[in-house]
């Protein structure tokens, strides 16, 4: 147990730790994205979904609860590493790959910090309703939760639908380097198979990104509507 623990505090249990947490959130925004892609098929689809998914409310707050755990423990352990990697200083002829490192890991802090006050944007406005029109009380024709209006309302602002492109940049960014490099840090580098885990980041990045941008462009061009 001991040696878990400190085997946990080392760099490498570190990453491992923001590598399984990662994955997680990025199976999250998964399941979240085709979730959302029901609004293709009108308000009774979505609202009916976004219902089911509040009528367990011990179940869904056991999902919050362990969501933001994960957020959390994922961004302490990414700013630790990253000021471990600050004091860590480069010698000889590790500069050149020191430098290339420290850009990627750049790269991912920007996209993260993008991402992480996406998400706090975006829960203060489609779900809190604290940003926006008031409409988490509104509910249909069939007397559910109306989700959809509220995402409808929502994309039809050119304003918001700006805020939300700018975030799934950040998302796309993070998602296709973070999947392939979590694949890595857990041990799944295989020769044969290194090309298809360096493939898996962009694609699951692509396929989140665009599953996101054509809600929002269905909405905002009144495809849907
Ligand atoms: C176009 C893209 C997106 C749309 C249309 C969308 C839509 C929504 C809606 C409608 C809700 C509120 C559901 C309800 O009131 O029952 C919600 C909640 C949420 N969204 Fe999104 N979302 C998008 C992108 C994202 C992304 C990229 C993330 C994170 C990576 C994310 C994370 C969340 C979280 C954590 C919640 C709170 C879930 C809860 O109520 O516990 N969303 N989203």
């Amino acid at each position: 147990m001991t040696r878990l623990v400190s085997h946990l505090q080392s760099s490498v249990g570190k990453k491992v730790v923001m590598a399984l947490t990662g994955l997680g959130l990025t199976i999250y925004a998964i399941f979240h994205m085709l979730g959302n892609l029901q609004i293709f098929e009108g308000p009774h689809a979505l609202n009916s979904y976004a219902a089911f998914l509040r009528d367990m409310p011990i179940l869904l707050w056991i999902a919050r609860i362990g969501l933001l755990s994960i957020v959390v423990l994922h961004i302490v352990l990414a700013i630790q590493l990253s000021l471990q990697n600050h004091r860590a200083r480069p010698i000889g002829y590790a500069i050149h790959r020191y430098r290339q490192a420290s850009l990627a890991s750049r790269a991912m802090t920007v996209s993260g910090m993008v991402l992480f006050l996406f998400i706090v944007f975006h829960l203060l406005h489609l779900t809190a309703g604290f940003i926006g029109s008031p409409t988490s009380d509104r509910v249909d024709a069939e007397g559910y939760r109306d989700v959809y209006g509220k995402v409808i309302l929502a994309f039809q602002n050119p304003l918001v639908v700006g805020l939300y492109l700018v975030g799934q940049l950040g998302l796309a960014f993070h998602l296709s380097h973070a999947v392939s490099s979590s694949l890595q840090t857990l041990g799944l580098e295989h020769a044969a198979l290194d090309r298809l885990f360096k493939a898996a980041g962009p694609s699951v990045a692509l396929l989140v990104v665009l599953g996101n941008v054509a809600i929002i462009f269905a909405v905002f061009l009144r495809i849907v509507r």
